[in-house]
């Protein structure tokens, strides 16, 4: 008799009979019926199908999942949910018109270039849509900008308290994380610069930065981009840019128009209010914009995306009203924190840092687990080095009186 196994390729196998063969390689799955001959693997084979998994690339496994903000309480009570930095305003109303209308055509594909959004958002900032590359969020494009310019033996660098998922999509690729030090919970390029090796590749900085909600003044970034080899390609996140109101802020449009190794990303999440949707996108040299739509998913945006975002970006007076309504609304959440005597960091952000006392019981988890008992929701920052703080995103007028009162009962003072 023939010792070496037939090939019986596995679906034409059913699943229940696919099962067993597996355990018992030997056996004629009964589906198959008397015309196969028995199925004995020589040894070899035998060996190698119980001893091989598969085994994801070095790297993947050092990562811990990214956790987002928490948006449920037990006994289905309805939050007030001040986690996410999601804007209290909700989208421009012509976004949700152009989102219905969109359900019209669910059976074709999308445009694969996203035409009209990059347009849109060319037209709103005077930009070249052919250098602006549309995501799944920004986080996609984080992504792809990682997997296009990282692998093992690259290093990337990003800041102590810098979003988490620089690390998450460096460690994808089998790259090197590196972590710059900040001061006063701040990047710092001196200490960024410190960490630059011929093996650097890439250096994420978000500015502002979640969850600190600091920022770096656009001399400090040029004089970064200045140091940096031209090899280094800078990210410049700037996924809360609207909401900066100082002079000497600028989200890096500039700098991406004069270098050759300058991406600035963005989000549709935040200010334009669509976290729903995932809208994210970057400005990118042309080179790099060539690189990412190489790689990207060829209808990685869908028709309602692209067409509610570009709805949206059309749509200034929303984006002024919700600017304008954060600037109040921040101001007066740090004033009244700092009333109740908590400390906070300053932010030109959506959201406030608020710093704990390290005792237990009157710290950031026991805050945490009272305010979630009276059904408001912050955002613990453990994963990013921060035990002591908890990140309260501006809400509605009400939301924000309600977790002022609740931090104030908390800490048994009166409002
Ligand atoms: C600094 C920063 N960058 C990027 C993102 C990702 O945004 P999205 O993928 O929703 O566009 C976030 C979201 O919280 C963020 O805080």
């Amino acid at each position: 008799m023939d010792e070496r196994a037939p090939y019986i390729h596995k679906d034409s196998i059913p699943m229940d009979d696919f099962a067993s063969f597996r355990r018992w390689p030997g056996r004629i799955p009964s589906s198959l019926g008397a015309h196969v001959a028995p199925i004995r693997p020589s040894r070899e084979i035998a060996t190698l199908m119980s001893t091989l998994t598969p085994t994801p690339r070095p790297g993947v496994l050092a990562i811990e999942a990214y956790v987002p903000g928490e948006s449920k309480l037990p006994g289905g009570v309805k939050p007030i949910k001040l986690s996410s930095n999601e804007t209290p305003l909700g989208p421009s109303p012509a976004a949700i018109e152009a989102y219905k209308a969109a359900a019209a055509d669910l059976e074709r594909y999308p445009d694969g270039q996203a035409t009209a959004l990059r347009t849109a958002i060319g037209n709103r900032y005077g930009l070249d849509p052919a250098r602006i590359v549309c995501g799944a969020g920004s986080d996609e494009l984080l992504t792809m900008l990682a997997h296009a310019y990282l692998g093992p033996g690259d290093e990337a660098i990003y800041t102590q308290h810098g979003f988490l998922v620089y690390r998450i999509a460096i460690l994808a690729c089998g790259a090197t994380p590196v972590v710059a030090n900040e001061t006063n919970l701040t990047a710092d390029v001196g200490k960024i610069l410190a960490k630059v090796t011929p093996q650097t590749r890439m250096v994420f900085l978000a500015n502002p930065n979640n969850p600190t909600g600091t920022y770096l003044p656009i001399q400090e970034v040029r004089r970064l981009r200045a140091a940096l080899p031209d090899n280094v390609i800078l990210v410049l996140d700037g996924a809360y840019a609207e909401y900066v109101r100082r002079n000497d802020y600028e989200s890096g449009i500039e700098l991406v128009a004069t270098t050759a190794n300058t991406v600035m990303t963005r989000t549709f999440s935040k200010i334009f209010g669509l976290a729903a949707l995932r809208i994210g996108w970057a400005y990118c040299p042309a080179p790099v914009a060539d690189a990412l739509n190489r790689i990207r998913g060829p209808f990685n945006m869908s028709n309602p995306s692209i067409l509610a975002g570009a709805a949206a970006m059309h749509d200034v007076a929303h984006t002024e009203a919700a600017v304008a309504h954060n600037d109040e609304w921040l101001g007066w959440l740090a004033a009244e924190l700092e009333k109740l005597g908590l400390l906070v960091t300053p932010s030109v952000a959506n959201f406030l840092l608020i710093h704990f006392p390290p005792a237990a019981a009157t710290g950031a988890a026991a805050c945490d687990e009272y305010l979630k008992s009276r059904g408001i929701i912050l955002r613990r920052v453990v994963s990013y080095g921060l035990p002591d703080c908890l990140r309260l995103t501006v809400g509605t007028a009400e939301e924000n009186r309600a977790v002022v009162s609740a931090l104030a009962a908390f800490l048994g003072k009166a409002a």
